[in-house]
């Protein structure tokens, strides 16, 4: 361990590691180079972790390692496992593991630093995002695994109370710093982590995805600022690692929260405080009747279209109807029908969602089609088929005064005809009547999806032409 080199051999890996999370990540912004992206990435993060342990002066190798083979491991077994449904909610506890470690080491420095001073005030931020982070992460597991109610839980005086609790933490750390006293380190813990479960409990519905890559890009800040702390240390070169891949996640999370909160046509400031989807709609009569209709009349419609666009949400994914849905769109272009896939940016339960199950189909990316990209074409497409997709599509979001107003959707209530597949009266996750359904050229498609597009399947087999 005494080798001159060494020190050499981690900083060069580490700069290594750096450009490899930086390509990754530029990789990660396509469906195409995605997965190239993420095993760069792992691998630089692999790399980076493998050279640490050569760092003089680390002994406790045994306990590292078990953290590092149970960790990993309950990891490598939970990601295999995993339905595609329920990412969000491991994404948020994986985020949430971060912010927690970011938490741990901020407390150890706390511990060890209380008499010199100058990264007190570093370890006391990263403490403070990350418990934010890592409480507010459990509550949007909670809501999203449904062990807790989803809709926002609101209180009289919530903000101030949240600000107040806030003060207190930051109180009690300063009190510590101030007088070199570790004493009040566990009180400071304790509120700032009640800190996170009140910023998060009024968040509901739509708005936990937004949250999630707001508690990531925290996430990312916390390991940012403690490895600042660390760089004076005996670690040194592993904070400067931590500030850089801190900072890229900080980054990368904070741009995918404003892009989400702009797909939602939102503030950040509105997602984490209005309280979104708390109170039930009031005195909302949908006008015009619910019209079923048969898998085969529905075929022979789209059949004889000349254009039909395909709208797919979260019920596509829950029924793993992609595959035939894939069959489908086949069929119909054999036909001489032009088919696109319309994608609106929250569809689903995580960003990309539809874009990962269309593409795991085998659908080619240059006939998905972004909102902005596809929305003018509505009202010159003869069918429209919406696949277990519900809010991403409701008109009601054009009508002021719903819980909806203002968040982008899918026009697809402008095309010729709508047909709707669900499996019955469900409303989507923000809770709200769909206006879409009632209208004069919508019909409803009842069942299952796989169930549903099978059939169209097997009335597009039979129909002529
Ligand atoms: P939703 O609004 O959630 O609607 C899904 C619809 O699918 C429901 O109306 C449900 O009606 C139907 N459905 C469920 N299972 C089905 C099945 N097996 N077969 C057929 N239909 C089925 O979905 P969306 O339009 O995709 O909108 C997504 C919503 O989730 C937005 O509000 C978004 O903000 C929010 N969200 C998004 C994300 C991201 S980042 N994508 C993450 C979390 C939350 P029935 O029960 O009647 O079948």
């Amino acid at each position: 361990m005494s080798n001159p080199y060494i020190g050499d051999l981690i900083d060069a890996v580490y700069v290594l590691a750096v450009i490899f999370f930086i390509l990754g990540l530029r990789a990660m912004s396509s469906p195409e180079t995605a997965r190239r992206g993420i095993v760069q990435a792992g691998m630089a993060m692999l790399a980076a972790v493998v050279v640490t342990f050569l760092t003089p002066g680390i002994s406790n190798w045994a306990w590292i390692a078990a953290g590092v083979f149970v960790g990993g491991g309950a990891g490598f077994v939970w990601a295999r496992r995993v339905q595609m449904t329920a990412m969000p909610q491991m994404v948020a506890v994986f985020n949430g593991m971060g912010g927690g470690a970011a938490a741990a080491i901020a407390a150890i420095e706390l511990l060890t630093t209380l008499t010199n001073s100058a990264d007190v005030g570093l370890s006391l931020a990263g403490a403070i995002i990350g418990s934010t982070s890592i409480a507010g992460s459990v509550i949007a597991f909670l809501k999203l695994q449904g062990w807790m109610r989803s809709k926002p839980i609101v209180f009289p005086a919530q903000q101030g109370v949240n600000v107040a609790v806030l003060a207190i933490g930051i109180g009690f750390g300063v009190t510590s710093a101030l007088t070199a006293n570790p004493i009040w380190l566990g009180p400071f813990f304790l509120f700032v982590l009640l800190y996170g479960f009140l910023l998060a409990i009024p968040i509901g519905g739509a708005d936990m995805p937004v949250i999630i890559s707001l508690f990531n890009a925290m996430t990312g800040i916390a390991v940012a600022l403690d490895g600042f702390a660390l760089v004076n240390g005996p670690l040194g070169d592993a904070g400067y690692a931590m500030v850089v891949a801190g900072t890229l996640v900080g980054a990368a999370g904070s741009l995918l929260t404003v892009l989400m909160a702009r797909a939602m046509n939102r503030s950040i400031g509105n997602v984490l405080f209005s309280a979104f989807g708390a109170k039930e709609e009031e005195g909302t009569t949908v006008a015009g009747s619910l019209k079923p209709i048969e898998p085969s009349d529905a075929a022979v419609m789209m059949a004889y279209a000349g254009s039909v666009i395909i709208a797919p949400g979260y019920g596509m994914a829950v029924a793993q109807a992609q595959g035939k849905v894939k069959e489908l769109a086949d069929l119909l272009e054999q036909k001489g029908v032009d088919v696109k896939f319309a994608i609106h940016p929250v569809a689903g339960r995580m960003p990309g969602h539809m874009n990962v199950l269309l593409a795991e189909a085998g659908i080619a990316y240059d006939k998905l089609f972004d909102r902005d990209e596809i929305n003018e074409q509505f009202p010159q497409t003869d069918v429209v088929l919406v696949i277990g997709a519900n809010d991403v599509v409701n008109p009601a979001a054009r009508r002021q005064g719903s819980a909806l107003q203002g968040m982008p959707i899918l026009d697809v209530d402008k095309a010729h005809n709508v047909l709707v597949i669900k499996r019955g009266q469900g409303k989507g996750f923000a809770g709200i009547e769909n206006e879409l359904f009632y209208k004069d050229n919508c019909h409803m498609l009842y069942g299952d999806a796989k169930d549903v597009v099978t059939k169209l399947v097997s009335a597009l087999k039979s129909t002529p032409g």
